[in-house]
């Protein structure tokens, strides 16, 4: 969770990934620094806040990294920021992951005379670095000897006073650009779109050298590796206008719904042939793909097929209940979730991944892949990449009962629907918010898949706005929860066919105890503050979610909170 870049080549290092940074805050922003090489040693500059609060002059040198951190190991403060020095200065060391072992070496260091400023673990790696280069070892070398010492997850790149740049992974994303006589480093491919689309995705193990040059070697020995070409337009990862990410991103979803729905027929057919072979399909994942996961267990059920669903990081510890004639479909944006990739480590099934970024971890592990193409997500909180997965997951429920052309006409005609929806009830969803944002304590319910409508809609408004926001299905609340409420306490309810009735009847017992009821389904109840509606739809799912997307943003910016960058939150979450 933590952004990384890296820079060699014959610019300014220092602006260079200070825009990198600036495209990674999304994976965390709670301090930053960069360091850049030369004249005469490695000069570093760093602080609490974005890289925008630390403000780094632009320093000469054509060779650099900086760091945006989501703190794991050590408060959030100037010292523990990124990058950290060795003894000499010559080393400065970015990295994203934990080492579990750090507090041993660190003893060992000390005991050997190295002077630690911060409370983090990844001060030991320059430290590290620094004893491998006095024995004049290669500079790969160096860095193997250090990737093998240490334990745990982490991608690192390190600048010497040389201008040269090493790095090495484990169970953390790293990227390599590749353009004319420059490199760049990233824990994903959006710092360096605007300089090349050409890119080479590490592979746990590898240890890369930069130097005018690039260098990879897997145990000692050097690899081949050639770049590919990434299919990301850099335009995509721009505002193009809009004041925050999530902004743009939500009102992208008219298109990235239909080209979800484009998914190449081979591929749709091989992951119909992994689902028909198996003997249980488990779907996971975390958040709000954990949602999505549960929304497609539920329409793979409608196809007959045995579907068990599960969070990642409960499955976990039910891996041995999975054996090898199963098949689980992980759900994922970044596809470097840690909860999701450490449970798939354990399972014995093949994986159908259902993924957004191309050539993550996720994607390269699973034995067959379904992209969702949404392209860049930025905002923290997961939108596009939402409806784009319940979008493929219904389009594998079509094809498996033989429909694929039709569900994908009728996805397109849903996607068609999504502009009206949001214009329609564009005065509705800025009152809604304006009444939400006074609020501390809101509930959302639904029944069957207003369920996840529920859980998804109470996610996206209580990491936005802080709200406390609470989703659980109807029919729970008389089991316990209704003696929350209390005059004008707001509870959305997600009104679906299924169900409908006893929908009604749950919300209407909350109203009775004075809630203030909201609702969201096809037909308007009059009895409702307020009621968002939606059309008809087969796919209806994408239609529900997409307004309260923009009541959590609305909310949020009304609140006077940054939506692109929820507190204490990271798009990516690679650490357990
Ligand atoms: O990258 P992933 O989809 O695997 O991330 C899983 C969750 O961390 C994520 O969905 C999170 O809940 C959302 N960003 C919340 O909006």
């Amino acid at each position: 969770m933590c952004g990384i870049v890296g820079y060699n080549g014959d610019r300014k290092a220092s602006e260079i990934v200070y825009r990198g940074l600036k495209k990674l805050e999304y994976r965390g922003y709670d301090s930053a620094g960069i360091a850049t090489a030369g004249n005469p040693t490695v000069k570093v500059e760093k602080g609490e806040g974005t890289i925008d609060d630390v403000s780094p002059e632009k320093k000469d040198g054509t060779s650099g990294v900086g760091h945006t951190r989501w703190a794991t190991h050590g408060g959030v403060n100037d010292t523990n920021a990124h990058p950290h020095r060795d003894c000499t200065g010559d080393i400065a060391v970015v990295h994203n992951g934990i080492i579990n072992n750090y507090e041993e070496l660190k003893e060992k260091l000390e005991n050997r005379g190295h002077e630690f400023k911060s409370e983090t673990d990844t001060e030991v790696i320059p430290h590290l670095l620094e004893e491998q280069l006095e024995d004049e070892k290669p500079l790969h070398e160096a860095a193997q000897n250090v990737a093998d010492t240490i334990e745990g997850s982490y991608a690192v790149v390190a600048v010497l006073d040389t201008g040269e740049l090493v790095a090495f992974k484990n169970e953390s994303p790293l990227a390599l650009g590749v353009a004319d006589e420059e490199f760049f480093l990233a824990s994903d491919v959006t710092p360096f779109l605007e300089h090349t689309d050409e890119a080479i995705f590490l592979e746990d193990g590898e240890v890369i050298t930069l130097n005018g040059d690039y260098q990879i070697f897997q145990n000692g020995e050097e690899v081949d590796r050639e770049p590919r070409k990434v299919d990301w337009d850099a335009e995509e990862a721009c505002k193009e206008g809009h004041e925050h990410f999530m902004e743009k991103e939500i009102k992208e979803q008219p298109q990235t719904v239909k080209k979800a729905a484009f998914q190449d027929e081979t591929d749709m057919k091989e992951a119909v042939k992994m689902v028909e072979d198996a003997e249980t399909v488990y779907l996971t994942g975390c958040g709000t793909a954990s949602f999505a996961a549960s929304l497609g267990a539920k329409y793979l059920r409608e196809a007959d097929v045995e579907v068990v669903t599960e969070q990642s990081h409960e499955l976990e510890y039910r891996t041995d209940e999975i054996n090898e004639d199963d098949l689980v479909i992980a759900v994922s944006q970044s596809g470097e979730t840690a909860d999701l990739l450490s449970t798939l480590d354990d399972s014995p099934a093949p994986t159908l991944a259902v993924v957004n970024v191309v050539g993550s971890t996720l994607a390269r592990q699973s034995e067959h892949t379904l992209f969702v193409n949404a392209g860049p997500e930025i905002g923290v909180a997961s939108t596009k990449a939402f409806t784009a997965q319940i979008a493929v997951l219904k389009l594998v429920q079509y094809a498996l009962q033989d429909e694929l052309e039709e569900g994908r006409r009728s996805i397109l005609e849903t996607a068609e629907k999504l502009d009206e929806v949001l214009r329609k009830n564009e005065g509705l969803m800025d009152d809604i918010s304006s009444y939400l944002q006074e609020k501390n304590h809101v509930f959302t319910i639904g029944r069957d898949k207003g369920h996840e409508m529920a859980q998804e809609a109470a996610l996206k408004l209580k990491e936005l706005s802080y709200i406390h926001v609470e989703g659980f299905p109807g029919g729970e609340f008389k089991h316990g929860n209704l003696a929350l409420i209390e005059e004008g306490v707001p509870v959305i309810s997600f009104l679906k066919d299924t169900g409908y009735e006893d929908a009604i009847s749950n919300t209407l017992e909350a109203k009775s105890r004075g809630a203030d009821i909201i609702g969201v389904g096809s037909e308007p109840v009059d009895k409702f503050r307020f009621f968002i509606e939606i059309p008809k739809d087969p796919n209806s799912e994408i239609l529900e979610i997409v307004p309260f997307q923009m009541i959590a943003y609305l909310t949020s910016v009304k609140k006077g909170n940054d939506p692109d960058k929820p507190r204490n939150l990271a798009k990516s979450v690679t650490v357990k």
